[in-house]
């Protein structure tokens, strides 16, 4: 079956907004995990607006399944990542003023970086992904890179409407396959909800999804367990 990590950096975003304590986003991450989520995705922002190195390495100390530290490829976050040491790193792109991260990472521009930083982390054992568009240049870039994974961005499927839906479904679809040829295992991931999940899931080498928003919402009003618990089961559904 289709796997589920959380993102909990909205958990953080509202214990910044009084700049105390709580709600703690370790709390949240244990409770997911007890609901099923088989692995912690948190961001660790250069501008630290939710997620705080503090954060990380509380996670990285009481995570039962793994930890996907995303993060932008500059020298300050590689340090505390390799000081961290995750499961996984994600590399995204970022930009100051974006709400979210906005759009893939462009591999195809930086390749030789990639493949140092990508060298850095395999030599700490840590995995790496690079969240890219479901574009075949940037996936033969991230191969090129060594990464491990590919996480596909999903935002546009997300925001498409009427038959763009199917357009951007079939993008994602071929995407998928071109980076499972290449060896590259597949992960995808944003603006993804309990509405339009089960399509993607369906992509056969899609192996994990990263829910942040849609989740935790969702969680605010149900709790964390059934809000973990009806995700796990969209993605029991779309394997039927
Ligand atoms: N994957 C990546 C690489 C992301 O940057 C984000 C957003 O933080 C997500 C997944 C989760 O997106 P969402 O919060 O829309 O579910």
């Amino acid at each position: 079956m289709k796997r589920l990590s959380v993102n909990i950096d909205h958990v953080a975003t509202l214990r910044q907004a009084r700049g105390e304590n709580e709600p703690d986003p370790v709390t949240a991450a244990h409770l997911a995990e007890l609901a099923g989520a088989i692995g912690i995705v948190s961001h660790l922002r250069e501008d630290r607006r939710h997620i705080q190195d503090n954060d990380v390495y509380l996670l990285r100390r009481t995570l039962k399944t793994k930890l996907d530290l995303e993060m932008a490829a500059t020298e300050e976050i590689i340090k505390i990542a390799l000081d961290v040491v995750p499961d996984l790193v994600t590399l995204v792109p970022e930009k100051r003023q974006e709400l979210t991260t906005e759009g893939g990472l462009d591999v195809a521009s930086q390749v030789s970086y990639l493949k140092e930083v990508t060298k850095r982390f395999h030599d700490k054992n840590i995995l790496v992904s690079l969240f890219v568009n479901p574009n075949e240049n940037q996936i033969k870039s991230a191969n090129k890179a060594g990464a491990d994974f590919v996480e596909l961005h999903t935002g546009e499927y997300a925001n498409a409407k009427g038959k763009d839906i199917e357009k951007e479904l079939a993008r994602l679809k071929k995407a998928a396959k071109f980076a499972h040829k290449l060896n590259l295992k597949v992960n995808a991931g944003h603006g993804l909800n309990y509405r339009n999940l089960k399509p993607v899931a369906q992509i056969e080498e899609i192996e994990e999804f990263s829910i942040g928003h849609a989740l935790i919402s969702h969680a605010l009003y149900v709790g964390m367990e059934r809000a973990v618990k009806e995700m796990i089961q969209i993605l029991s559904e779309s394997a039927a």
